[in-house]
């Protein structure tokens, strides 16, 4: 391009005329050329009180992601309300077509013509649906996620919506919990560079090929009692800071633009009306300056907590908290302005929440051109594209765990003749998908019957039901199995959980197989047929029983619409697996919580020390107290040996630090990854730390044969933690530093500062 040469006194002269003709013209919020802050003052002042409550009110306009309310206005009622600007932002309102109506009634019907912000849960893809977000974790590979959010993002942006509802990054110990499969984990520092990353993926540079991120559920939620949806969450402020916190911080951190409430109570105080949480931490302590939205009906929900007497008592405490918008209580909509009137609440709180949320309808430029998301041309290409469909894929089977593989039963010869693929959930697109799998259809999903046939073509691929969709078998059922095992070379047997008992409200007391799944495997094994066991589940389950009968067992998870295909890949050796495990897997369900990073108590036990001098201890009975898999564990196609762990002074006086370096080798014929893991355990400190803490990770490539020495930067930041009031607290005295590739078996070195 050429560059144009104007003379300085010259350019002068024309922006002193632009900026007199703009005056003179048009100097309002609908003026391209003035700041958004100065176009977002200027809206604000000609707003009524009604105006601004409706900017704060976020209303369902699609299909129930949560309760359907009493006061719920009905579809007449919401138009009338979005004429009357007292509406802000659509949920679950979505497609490029819906959104640029609903969106043309906004900007054209109503006063001001403030435009909608349309959101919706997008929480592991859009259509093209990736693994659960628990599952990508597994692959220790934050990049894998961001590349997972941006192609979500990609197609719902392209469908109308401008913001997701997700990361979610609360950190539960408690596979019971139906949305374990949304976090990443039970560990503070996986869900922190998880939630990073998804957040970046997701918001990218705000154009309209991305959507604004929601750091949820801000506070505590995993930590639900008995791993029961919407309960009781009591954990100590100690608790919060060094284990519930870390992750929602490190979302804020990565720039997220808003944060949602949780549903649940923290130190006594519902969080949406938890001034500590929001105000004191969220707002002034991290300085998150992007907006917060409740959860469904939360605000509301402060009278069945018996936290506020009515919906206006309700309103007042959450805004004074510092909450903003309300999602479908509409306690703020129906009392706010009100409440302004009579002193109740302070205008600035509700100028600043508008301020911010028109800001970002400026910022995604939303004022000048409102339906820059709403192009069904873009959508029709966008959705479904073979590029993030073959990105499924491959995030599929990055996530599988390999858990188990005796005498190298995996992979699977891909020129056996025949393979019996056996269970009914191997071919039931309906029970493959999750509750949070967006617009994804099961009419999508390759199955992992259909995924084997696709892989290979020209072997007989032959299909037994197993148990039926409830769980249980019959005599019918097992009789088919064991004649078409009799024909099989080798069977892929498939259990599991339906898709449908995952997500929100979906939270289960048994996680074991069901009982025909048992006995559909007790028949292969008698059959003396080579077979293998794929785990399709959302959550971990109980696998002890599974475990004493399978030679291998491949955790597939819910891998989304490639599920089938990324199973194949793994168990015909085209991949080799290197995920490991982000959560602990329980012996039995009695045994939950079970976590790596736990405290050591006054009389700790350990698994293999039994006997009369070890009776007062902390221990069960009759279960060990080891996990079945622990943290950080997952097998590969290859082996690795580690040497020793080396440690060594490396920083300066003021900045102390160390390395820690060790040898990994392959050791096996095939190339391979293997997830290098490093922990710390602070053996003596003013509180007591966890017997071991993920610090840092590398995951490594090595071909056969072939060593890499990985070195970690221990500095002084992993050596703290936080005291009850967070004040970071490091302490002189001895640090035991573990490597390994998993969170039992490690290398250790001990540390002196
Ligand atoms: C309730 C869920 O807790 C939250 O995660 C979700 O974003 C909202 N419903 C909206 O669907």
């Amino acid at each position: 391009m050429k560059r144009i040469n104007i003379p300085f006194l010259c350019l002068l002269t024309i922006l002193a005329l632009n900026s007199v003709a703009s005056a003179q013209t048009d100097y309002s919020y609908k003026n391209k050329a003035l700041s958004i802050d100065v176009r977002v003052q200027d809206l604000l002042g000609r707003m009524t009180l009604e105006e601004k409550a409706g900017q704060l009110n976020q209303v369902n306009g699609g299909s129930l992601t949560g309760p359907q309310a009493a006061n719920d206005p009905g579809q007449q009622g919401k138009l009338k309300q979005l004429k009357e600007g007292k509406v802000g932002s659509f949920l679950n309102v979505l497609g490029a077509a819906e959104t640029r109506a609903v969106q043309k009634i906004a900007v054209e019907e109503s006063r001001l013509g403030i435009p909608l912000l349309f959101a919706y849960d997008v929480i592991h893809g859009y259509k093209t649906v990736f693994p659960i977000p628990l599952a990508e974790a597994c692959s220790w590979e934050p990049a894998l996620a961001e590349k997972a959010a941006g192609i979500a993002a990609k197609e719902a942006s392209a469908a109308g919506l401008h913001w997701t509802f997700a990361p979610m990054m609360d950190l539960t110990r408690d596979p019971r919990w139906g949305r374990v499969m949304e976090g990443s984990g039970e560990d503070p520092l996986i869900n922190s560079v998880f939630a990073a990353a998804r957040v970046r993926g997701f918001q990218g540079n705000f154009d309209n090929q991305h959507l604004l991120a929601c750091v949820k559920h801000y506070a505590a939620y995993g930590a639900s009692e008995a791993g029961k949806e919407y309960n009781t969450v009591d954990v100590s402020r100690y608790a919060f800071w060094n284990t519930y916190a870390p992750p929602y911080k490190a979302a804020v951190d990565a720039g997220a633009v808003t944060v949602m409430n949780s549903f649940n109570i923290f130190d006594g105080v519902p969080a949406s009306a938890n001034k500590f949480l929001v105000t004191d931490v969220l707002k002034n302590r991290w300085g998150f300056k992007g907006f917060l939205v409740s959860d469904w009906a939360s605000f509301g929900e402060l009278i069945t907590h018996g936290h506020a007497e009515d919906a206006a008592d309700a309103a007042i405490k959450s805004i004074l908290a510092g909450s903003e918008m309300d999602m479908e209580s509409r306690v703020i909509i129906e009392n706010l302005p009100k409440l302004v009137q009579d002193g109740k609440v302070p205008l600035s709180y509700v100028d600043n929440a508008v301020a911010k949320i028109l800001y970002w309808k400026f910022k995604l430029g939303l004022f000048d051109d409102p339906y820059k998301y709403c192009d069904p041309q873009r959508e029709a290409a966008t959705l479904m594209a073979p590029a993030h469909m073959d990105a499924a894929r491959e995030a599929a089977r990055k996530s599988m765990l390999l858990l188990k593989n005796d005498n190298k039963t995996l992979p699977l010869n891909k020129n056996a003749k025949n393979v019996l693929v056996a269970g009914f959930f191997a071919d039931s697109q309906e029970d493959a998908l999750d509750f949070w799998c967006g617009q994804g259809q099961a009419k999508d999903v390759v199955t992992y019957r259909k995924g084997i046939a696709n892989l290979l073509p020209k072997v007989n691929i032959s299909y037994a039901q197993g148990y039926e969709a409830s769980g249980k078998t019959n005599a019918k059922l097992l009789a088919d199995l064991k004649k078409k095992a009799g024909a099989a070379d080798v069977i892929v047997a498939v259990i599991g959980i339906t898709g449908k008992h995952a997500g929100e409200a979906r939270s289960l007391a048994d996680i074991s197989p069901a009982e025909g799944q048992m006995e559909m495997l007790r028949t292969l094994k008698a059959t003396g047929k080579p077979f293998v066991v794929v785990v399709h589940a959302a959550r971990p389950m109980v696998l002890t029983e599974v475990e004493k009968l399978a030679p291998a067992i491949l955790y597939a998870w819910i891998g989304g619409t490639r599920m089938g295909d990324g199973a194949a890949d793994v168990l015909f050796g085209d991949y080799n697996p290197s995920a490991k495990t982000v959560i602990s897997f329980p012996v039995a369900v009695g045994q939950i919580p079970v976590y790596y990073n736990a405290y050591n108590t006054g009389r700790p036990h350990v698994d293999g020390n039994e006997g009369p001098n070890d009776f007062w201890v902390s221990r069960y009975r009759d279960i060990p107290n080891s996990p079945l898999y622990p943290f950080g564990y997952g097998l590969s196609y290859t082996s690795f040996e580690y040497g020793e762990l080396g440690l060594a002074a490396a920083g300066t006086g003021e900045n102390p630090a160390w390395t820690a370096k060790i040898n990994v080798k392959n050791t096996g014929t095939r190339e391979g990854e293997e997830i290098v893991q490093l922990y710390i355990r602070d053996l003596v400190g003013t509180y007591v730390r966890p017997v071991k803490e993920l610090k840092a990770f590398e995951k490594i490539s090595l071909k056969p044969g072939e060593s890499k020495t990985v070195t970690f930067t221990i500095d002084t930041a992993m050596l703290s933690y936080f005291d009850e009031n967070g004040n970071p607290m490091l302490e002189p005295g001895k640090f035991e530093i573990f490597v390994g590739g998993n969170s039992r078996d490690v290398k250790k070195a001990m540390l002196k500062r």
